[in-house]
């Protein structure tokens, strides 16, 4: 499969730019996610050819480890496809609450020879109300084959003192809607969003937003939503620790390490455009700070690791350095569709040593 991608499927794909590539994938990948027999076929197939033993985390079953990180569907419109491909959950977002254009194009670009992409998209996508009216239409949490993650960050317009109301909002939107959800803060494309990975902002918004969660969870009568941050590759130990320290205070599900970088080294470090770097480029950083966290936690707050996978061993990085389960963007861009189930198919196979 994977040669078949890259002899026809990838040089084809790679005519084009990369947001119309990016656009091309969604449309073919939405026809399969809206023809249920073909899709719940090879869903049944994949996952049984997998032959994973299934996950369990935050109160969630994941069927296998290797997930779908955000960005790839921000409108939830193609994500049932990922479950027919053989991934173990999707990640659909980053949704904000005011629908948004982006960044100006272009904004997505490929460095072939590094496997590595640059974005700087700013969190284009239909706005919660829209996401929402889409999701309710399908089966919800509790009825799906893989769990879904709801990844919501901050509108452009709102300004960063009200960020807080603005995030409550996408909450009381999604909450329902969604497996797990996760914060972003760590984008580096919405001006001003990463203040919010700071001490003081970060303990107001993840507070505020655990204490809305609380108050669902009793509105509903059940368990609390698991909610997760999804962090930068470029923060300082110091600046993790009191992350974690305010993730352990509210009592979060865990954390998704990482986002992609800002860091500009080896052939990236003249390059004169502005956007987070993600592929193998980020590969060796995001494992660092899951390893990190594992550590300063002792492997008490799960851990989603992502950034530079591309292969079943570097899939085994993260989860020697303490992630949980794993998530691919970029790694699918180079190797193709079947990526992820090649992964969790191997990680699969040596589950003895995991
Ligand atoms: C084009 C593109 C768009 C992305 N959009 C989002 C997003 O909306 N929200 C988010 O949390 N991460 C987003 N990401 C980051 C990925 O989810 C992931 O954290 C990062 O790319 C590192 O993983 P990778 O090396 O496997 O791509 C995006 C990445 C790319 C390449």
């Amino acid at each position: 499969m994977s040669v078949l991608y890259k002899s026809c499927i990838k040089p084809l794909f790679f005519q084009l730019d990369p947001e119309s590539a990016h656009e091309l994938a969604v449309n073919l990948l939405k026809v399969l996610s809206n023809l249920p027999v073909v899709r719940d076929g090879m869903a049944w197939a994949n996952q049984l050819s997998i032959e994973a033993e299934p996950v369990e985390l935050f109160g969630l079953e994941f069927p296998n480890r290797v997930g779908l990180a955000a960005g790839f569907d921000k409108n939830a419109v193609c994500w049932r496809a990922f479950e027919a491909l053989g991934f173990g959950h999707v990640e659909i977002g980053t949704v904000t609450f005011h629908e948004q254009p982006g960044n100006p194009k272009p904004r997505m670009f490929r460095y072939p020879e590094e496997e590595t992409l640059l974005n700087r998209m700013g969190f284009n996508n239909q706005g919660a109300h829209a996401v929402a009216e889409r999701l309710r239409k399908l089966d919800g949490p509790g009825e799906r084959g893989i769990p879904l993650g709801i990844n919501i960050g901050k509108s452009k317009v709102a300004p960063i003192d009200e960020a807080v109301a603005d995030y409550l909002g996408s909450f009381d939107l999604l909450a329902d809607l969604a497996d797990y959800l996760v914060i972003n803060v760590s984008s580096p494309n919405t001006p001003n969003l990463r203040q919010l990975q700071e001490g003081a902002r970060l303990r107001e918004l993840l507070g505020a937003l655990q204490e809305r969660n609380k108050e669902r969870s009793e509105r509903v009568g059940g368990a609390k939503l698991p909610i997760l941050l999804k962090i930068a590759p470029d923060l300082t130990e110091g600046a993790i620790d009191d992350i974690l320290q305010i993730l352990f205070d509210f009592e979060y599900a865990g954390i998704i390490a990482t986002n992609t970088t800002m860091a500009r080294t080896g052939p990236f470090a003249d390059i004169n455009q502005a956007g987070g770097l993600s592929g193998k480029v980020v590969e060796e950083m995001s494992t660092n700070v899951v390893r990190y966290i594992a550590e300063k936690t002792e492997g008490k707050l799960p851990i989603i690791g992502v950034g530079g996978i591309d292969s079943p061993d570097t899939a085994l990085r993260k989860l020697d350095a303490g992630a949980s389960l794993v998530q691919i963007y970029s790694g699918m861009i180079y190797q193709g569709p079947f990526l992820g189930k090649k992964i969790a198919r191997s990680l699969a196979k040596k589950a003895g040593d995991l």
